[in-house]
């Protein structure tokens, strides 16, 4: 079962990935954690990598296709640590690299099952992204309304300070949103007609929005868990 999550910045992309890795035994590959960790080595790569980031806009396909089968691993990608399978947020964003991961899943005679789109609007984006906390040890995401942490200022997982990430600053904001508008129409359309494509309504609570996406996958799951 492979399974990608799009959607634009503040969709819930990286809530919903947890929580349905944990549900249905599947391996959480997020590409913007991943990117993340690379700046934070501070070399080459991270570097680069940075410069694209802090402006809102994608790192160049090359470097974050060598990344993705990487991570991707599709020999393994079944049985590691018992999972069924990956679900990938934030990969692929454009055509292209659709086309790098159908090429990579291939190669392990795989394919995508579902692409599921969550659908949101541009008020609540701006709300949970305003008001999104992350944790600068573990990644822990929070929102300041709908998922406080216990302690102001604290991770509850790990004691880590909770900061706001660079690019939720109101013009990067901005720039991330203009460039999923500018990539989205072309890849729901090559998913839908490849009738992959799974539209949610990304609005309401992360339970509510967990329980839609679950209800439309269970019926396509062929394992026992
Ligand atoms: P990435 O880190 O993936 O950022 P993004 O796509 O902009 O999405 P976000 O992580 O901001 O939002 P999300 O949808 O995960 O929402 P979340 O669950 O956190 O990418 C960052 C950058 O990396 C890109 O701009 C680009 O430069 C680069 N990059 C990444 N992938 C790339 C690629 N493939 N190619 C090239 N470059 C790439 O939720 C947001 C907030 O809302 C949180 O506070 C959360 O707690 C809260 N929340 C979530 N769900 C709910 C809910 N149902 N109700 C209430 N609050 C909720
Ligand atoms: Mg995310």
């Amino acid at each position: 079962m492979n399974i990608i999550l799009f959607g634009s910045p503040g969709s819930g992309k990286g809530t919903q990935a947890k929580m349905l890795g944990e549900h249905f035994y599947l391996r959480k590959i997020s590409l913007g954690d991943i990117l993340r960790e690379e700046v934070k080595k501070d070399n080459e790569i991270g570097r680069q990598v940075k410069k694209y980031m802090e402006q809102g806009v994608l790192v160049p396909d090359e470097l974050v296709s060598h990344i993705i089968e990487d991570n991707i691993d599709v020999k393994s990608s079944d049985n590691h640590l018992g999972h069924r399978g990956i679900i990938l947020d934030g990969f692929p964003r454009n055509l292209s690299q659709a086309r790098v991961l159908e090429g990579i899943l291939n190669k392990g005679g795989q394919t995508v099952d579902t692409f599921i789109y969550l659908d949101i609007d541009e008020k609540t984006i701006i709300d949970r992204l305003s008001k999104r906390r992350v944790c600068k040890q573990c990644g822990a995401n929070y929102h300041l309304d709908t998922m406080p942490p216990r302690c102001q200022n604290v991770c509850d997982t790990c004691d880590g300070e909770l900061i706001q990430r660079n690019d939720d600053k109101p013009s990067v904001i901005k720039k991330r949103r203009e460039v999923f508008l500018e990539e989205s129409k072309k890849l729901l359309d090559f998913y839908a007609q490849k009738d992959k494509l799974l539209a949610i309504d990304g609005r309401g609570t992360k339970e509510e929005v967990f329980d839609r996406i679950k209800n439309e996958l269970q019926p396509k799951i062929t394992y026992e868990k």
